[in-house]
């Protein structure tokens, strides 16, 4: 039987990270940095996480072994700042760094990522490419040490840094600093507070719903492995959600959270959506919210306000992944899609508006993240809906 025709488009895909994955292989951290020419290093982490679950010893151990030069940065806290990076610029200059290896979630492997831009261009200001002013022509080389499944920074192209100074939160995305390893134990990730576990299970389900809700065609093979990754992200998030300690749940997690956005589930469609995503990023610049928690708080309004214009993904996406199966107009089993995510957001302890949030923006506040957004957007302003800033403005506005 012949398949119904939906237009697939050209693509690139660059995945070269080296995933090392399962339990004790945070011990082989010492040998692939000596397997890949590495001597000086500045090993870069967050707070005190990495020190009480003995991480940090255990990684430092593995480095001394191979007799690594070591230099340390570390204070990187979420919605990492770029002070911080210019701290780590100034250290690596001053001790000849010839690789980062990040230990830590997105806000420490995106620290390490600006800090590797700066050290191989040192005669720019890093925070030129954040601003989109020039683009890179080198970067360092650089590893991960993942302790949270979230960001999928640990196999992205993807770099987020605020500005403390202004505000900002801006990306800046090149292959260039893809990680060349990532190492994974999800036997570290059971220290997580369980807000931190679900934020993080929002935003790999995200990472998947951004590529998926678009209305630039798409290939079979890539949506049926989007919905199985949103479906086994579910499972496993109520699993983890009631038993912290699963270690199969947190396997599958943070396998999703490496497969959810190093561009597999874009393969063949126009580059996705991503708007949920540029509309949080302002919400985490202005309130320091956690960045899965604020994409559960702005995704259904966000939802509301396109699914029309594109309908026969959200029709498609309620009946295969939210196992909607009443009858109705399309209308109505996109609606019951979108209040069956906002079911599920509130099962795991997240929310779905920003009041729930704990954040109550003012009018002005919306206007200016809505300005913010549509800077950061550069012309890039959706596929399901292309937002104009009125757009941004009344989606702010629903989810409060
Ligand atoms: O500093 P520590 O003590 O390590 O505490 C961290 C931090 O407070 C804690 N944590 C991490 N691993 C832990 C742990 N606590 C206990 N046990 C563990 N095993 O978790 C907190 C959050 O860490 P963070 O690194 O901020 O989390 P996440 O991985 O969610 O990263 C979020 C950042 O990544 C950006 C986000 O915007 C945000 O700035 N993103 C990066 C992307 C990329 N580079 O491709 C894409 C994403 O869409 C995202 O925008
Ligand atoms: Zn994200």
């Amino acid at each position: 039987k012949e398949r119904m025709v939906i237009m697939a488009n050209n693509f690139r895909y660059y995945s070269p990270t080296e995933v090392i994955f399962g339990r004790d292989v945070e011990r082989e951290a010492g040998k692939q940095l000596k397997k890949l020419g590495a001597s000086r290093i500045l090993l870069v982490y967050g707070g005190n996480s990495v020190r009480c679950s003995g991480l940090l010893d255990k990684v430092r151990h593995s480095l001394k072994e191979e007799n690594l030069f070591v230099s340390e940065l570390y204070g990187i806290v979420p919605n990492p700042r770029l002070d911080k990076v210019y701290e780590g610029i100034r250290i690596g200059k001053k001790e000849e760094i010839d690789f980062l290896l990040a230990l830590g979630g997105g806000s420490v492997i995106d620290t390490a990522k600006a800090v590797a831009y700066g050290l191989a261009e040192p005669e720019h200001d890093v925070w030129e490419l954040f601003q989109h002013t020039r683009i890179a022509k080198k970067c360092l080389p650089l590893g991960s040490i993942l302790t949270i499944a979230a960001a999928g920074s640990e196999t992205s192209k993807g770099c987020v840094i605020t500005n403390e100074k202004t505000g900002e939160k801006q990306a800046y995305d090149d292959n260039l600093a893809r990680p060349k390893f990532a190492i994974m134990n999800p036997e570290y990730t059971k220290s997580l507070p369980d807000y931190q576990t679900e934020s993080g299970c929002v935003d790999i389900m995200m990472h998947t719903m951004e590529r998926y809700f678009t209305n630039g065609g798409n290939l079979e093979i890539t949506d049926s492995i989007a919905e199985a990754l949103l479906r086994t992200v579910m499972t496993n998030a109520v699993i983890l959600h009631d038993h912290p300690g699963n270690y199969d749940a947190r396997s599958e997690i943070m396998w999703a959270g490496s497969l959810a956005h190093n561009d597999l589930t874009g393969c063949g469609n126009d580059g996705g959506d991503f708007m949920t995503h540029k509309l949080e990023h302002e919400m985490g610049g202005m309130f320091d919210v956690t960045h899965g928690a604020g994409l559960a708080a702005i995704w259904a309004s966000w939802a509301r306000y396109v699914y029309k214009d594109c309908l026969p993904r959200f029709v498609r996406f309620a009946r295969n992944v939210m196992g909607v199966t009443m009858a109705g107009t399309d209308e109505e089993i996109a609606e019951a899609g979108i209040c069956a995510v906002e079911e599920f957001y509130h099962s795991i302890g997240m929310h779905t508006n920003m009041r729930e949030l704990g954040i109550m923006p003012t009018d002005s506040q919306i206007l200016d993240m809505a300005n913010r957004c549509t800077i950061a957007c550069q012309g890039r302003t959706g596929s399901a809906k292309k937002l104009t800033w009125e757009d941004a403005v009344e989606i702010y506005k629903n989810a409060r």
